[in-house]
């Protein structure tokens, strides 16, 4: 399989004001050295701040992307956003189904792959996010919850160039806990295999992202094992620094 370029996304969730915004052109800044060319960075920001950033990082290597989209490409959804929206404020990708909005808001599979249509039809690309909870990781069942929600959450419709695949443990979000790397690279060799066999040629190169307390302390490691193709990164993304010092873990 060819070189898969390292995607490493930041997501802020429900954080940042326009006061963050110097923290974001400071890591573009940083991005355009030439030592790393050989990765794609992107930051999630929040809805409110969609517009502005996109605006202020397009001269750089760093992209904008969304949290959430609805699965309708417009109607009455009173505050709802959707992938055409985002696609208009410069953005080049969107988050669908991160285990927060499956906890918060009930999100199930099917949602979360018509979001990822959606996402995929305004010409965005859909970070599709899965990971089992602390029990199902301790009943044994990790690898069967996984590719049960790759199967429901993903369309047939996904290729390479339109769907990155998140796997986060949803114990390890947020709670400075990690899987053991050999958990980490189980279960990433097991969705490198789920998408061969289902998405043969179309599928060939997806990015399978961690995420889950990647840390600078922690990246080099992490993003060494493999099929491990880059991270979605929550606290760790707040802070230029820190999401720099993750990036260069990606490329040296
Ligand atoms: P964390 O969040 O890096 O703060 O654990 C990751 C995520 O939820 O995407």
């Amino acid at each position: 399989m060819a070189d898969i370029r390292p995607l490493i996304a930041g997501n802020w969730k429900m954080n940042g004001l326009k006061a963050q915004l110097p923290e974001l052109q400071q890591m573009a800044e940083a991005l355009t050295e030439d030592r790393f060319t050989g990765l794609d960075p992107l930051i999630c920001v929040p809805a409110t701040l969609l517009g502005t950033a996109a605006s202020m990082v397009s001269a750089t290597p760093l992209t904008i992307g969304a949290q959430d989209c609805h699965a309708a490409p417009s109607g009455a959804h009173t505050g709802d956003i959707s992938a055409a929206m985002i696609k208009d404020c410069g953005a080049t990708a969107t988050i669908v189904g991160h285990s927060e909005r499956r906890a918060d808001h009930g999100e199930r599979d099917t949602d979360v792959m018509e979001k990822a249509i959606a996402a995929n039809d305004a010409g965005l690309v859909a970070i599709v996010c899965v990971g089992e909870t602390r029990q199902q990781r301790e009943d044994g069942s990790a690898l069967h919850v996984v590719t049960s929600q790759l199967e429901g959450s993903l369309s047939s419709t996904a290729t390479t160039q339109n769907t990155v695949i998140a796997y986060e443990p949803v114990w390890a979000i947020g709670t400075g806990l990690v899987p053991s790397l050999n958990d980490i690279e189980q279960m990433h060799d097991h969705i490198r295999a789920y998408i061969d066999d289902r998405f043969a040629q179309a599928g060939e190169g997806m990015r399978i992202l961690y995420g889950g307390s990647l840390k600078p302390s922690n990246a080099k490691e992490i993003l060494a094992i493999n099929n491990v193709n880059g991270g979605l990164i929550g606290g760790a993304s707040l802070k230029a620094d820190d999401f720099i010092a993750i990036c260069e873990s990606a490329v040296c």
